[in-house]
């Protein structure tokens, strides 16, 4: 791996060899998402506990400053939403635009299993050559779409194998029962999303625990960190299991501390 490519990935992966990056690009294919109506008002405070902040060329370009030392993981792949065909995404970002940017990153999601499988396994192939050239790593996002229900380690391991084997420098899927099995498949580091709000902070640190235990190399979280009434204290609590080996129950009496310091 050249250089480039190196430091880019160290932008992100920090020397822990652990991430913590937040997730904020679901209004390219969900619109304006509770909690993120207004991205830079949601964004703006959380992006000095993120050590990457992944969204679209859209709203970096009108609601970050370009003052930010957080690295930026760019959603290059698109063209569906949520009211059409959701796995019919295709390439919308060119990799001129993604250094003009200055991305650490360019993050793309596959639909294995979906009429839309073939076209989007090889945008991805593409998008990694074309990243190869320039040496911008290559995110690939194994998406479930609407069927949460595909969460499982054997329709995971199999996703994530794929992008792996296709060239991607980092895989962010879901965390699942079994997840061991999906980490053990896949031969490039792993993060995991959040999904949808789940009902208590010790569930989310709960997550994030055993997601890491597993093997996976930090998080890639949207909206559990940010729909929730204090995201400053989730995201720190969260760092302190990714960065600092803490458990979820110390990750949770440090939510507690910060929240009524709030
Ligand atoms: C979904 O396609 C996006 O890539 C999100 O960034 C991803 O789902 C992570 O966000 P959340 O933690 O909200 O699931």
């Amino acid at each position: 791996m050249d250089w480039g490519q190196r430091n880019r990935l160290y932008q992100i992966i920090k020397s822990d060899g652990r991430t913590v990056m937040l997730a904020v690009d679901h209004g390219y294919f969900q619109g304006p998402t509770y909690r993120i109506e207004n991205p830079k008002k949601t964004i703006e405070p959380l992006l000095p506990f993120a050590d990457a902040v992944m969204l679209t060329r859209g709203v970096l370009r009108s609601s970050i400053t370009h003052e930010t030392n957080t690295s930026i993981v760019l959603r290059v792949s698109g063209g569906n939403s949520i009211v059409g065909q959701l796995a019919n995404e295709e390439i919308i970002t060119s990799i001129r635009d993604a250094i003009r940017l200055n991305a650490s990153a360019i993050a793309i999601s596959i639909y294995v299993g979906t009429e839309f499988e073939h076209q989007t396994l090889t945008c991805l192939a593409k998008l990694v050559d074309e990243g190869q050239d320039y040496g911008i790593p290559v995110i690939a996002v194994t998406a479930v779409g609407k069927e949460l229900e595909k969460r499982e380690a054997r329709y995971l391991a199999l996703c994530c194998r794929i992008a792996a084997e296709l060239g991607a420098s980092i895989v962010k899927t879901y965390y699942c029962e079994d997840f061991t099995k999906v980490v053990e498949g896949c031969p490039v580091p792993l993060v995991i999303a959040g999904g949808p709000k789940l009902e208590t902070e010790m569930d989310i640190f709960n997550l994030v625990y055993d997601a890491i235990d597993a093997g996976a190399i930090g998080v890639d979280m949207g909206r559990n960190i940010w729909q929730n009434d204090h995201p400053i204290a989730v995201i720190k609590a969260i760092r302190s299991i990714v960065h600092e080996n803490a458990t979820a129950k110390e990750a949770y009496e440090l939510f507690l501390k910060i929240k009524n310091n709030q």
